[in-house]
């Protein structure tokens, strides 16, 4: 059984509404998707900008509401989900974002921040909370000496490092990583890469991973869904995609990185 079983997810953006009714416009950002992801696996989401990426991984994890579909995370049906029910399933599922610094809070001490999902999610004494904080800093590469010290005096590669502590902490099974390396140096985000391939062995999590460059994709990803529109156009193996690719709108992406351009 597939871990995330999504079928025909729908999500539509109502635009341009006017309080004197009138005409509305519609954007179907996410449109009858169709997707299955298996333990330990690694999915490759790619696409232009505004193709609807984000919104999926968004509607996937229940952070918005589908307009139709149904998602199953282990055999659940999260759409029809109870709240309390829904929080407990919240704690395996979780997002890494471009930013890490807009979803961690200044004012907040490394260690605080950290442990905050484990305050909400789990209860433990004081120690074994910052027992699993150091383990936590380890697991991303960072020590005790990160604990009393605020986000912004972090660069951006430790503090995506931070936001991935934070998003182990609870032990997810699946995690949606919208772009996580796209705001950092070449350098830098190869080294989030690897850490976050590290884990995945480590743990046995399985990944949504959003982005815009396909050689990123292909090193991470063992299969890869190509979103235009809305929809997936096209869903594979990596080399083969990459070898054979069906689309034309792959091929176009494909032709804007000369490094992996097909043999003609
Ligand atoms: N809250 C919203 N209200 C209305 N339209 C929205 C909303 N969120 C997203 N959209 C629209 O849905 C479409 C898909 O947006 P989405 O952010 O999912 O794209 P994306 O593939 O993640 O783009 P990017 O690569 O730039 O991050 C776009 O046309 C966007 O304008
Ligand atoms: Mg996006």
């Amino acid at each position: 059984m597939a871990l995330v079983e999504v079928r025909n997810l729908t999500k539509i953006y109502r635009v341009g509404e006017s309080i004197f009714g009138g005409h509305r416009g519609e954007v179907r950002a996410v449109d009858g998707v169709s997707l299955d992801l298996d333990q330990g696996e690694t999915l490759g989401l790619v696409g232009e900008s505004g193709s609807g990426k984000s919104t999926l991984g968004r509607l996937i994890l229940r952070l918005i509401e589908p307009s139709a579909g149904t998602i199953r995370f282990g055999g659940c049906d999260l759409v029809h989900l109870g709240r309390r029910d829904l929080r407990r399933l919240r704690r395996d599922m979780q997002i890494i974002f471009q930013d890490p610094f807009g979803s961690l809070d200044p004012r907040w001490r490394v260690a605080d921040l950290i442990a905050e999902p484990l305050l909400i999610h789990q209860p433990m004494s004081a120690q074994l909370r910052r027992q699993r904080v150091l383990e936590l800093l380890g697991a991303v590469g960072l020590d005790e000496s990160a604990c009393h010290r605020f986000p912004h005096e972090f660069s951006g590669g430790q503090r995506q490092r931070i936001g991935i502590a934070r998003a182990l902490a609870l032990h997810p099974k699946f995690i949606v990583a919208d772009e996580p390396v796209s705001a950092l140096d070449v350098s830098v985000g190869a080294q989030i890469v690897n850490l976050l391939s590290r884990l995945q062995r480590q743990f046995g999590l399985t990944y949504l991973f959003i982005s815009h460059s396909m050689p990123l994709v292909r090193y991470l990803a063992t299969r890869i869904a190509v979103m235009y529109r809305g929809k997936i156009v096209e869903m594979g193996p990596g080399d083969e995609l990459i070898a054979h690719p069906a689309h034309p709108y792959t091929r176009t992406l494909l032709a804007a990185t000369p490094e992996i351009e097909p043999v003609p």
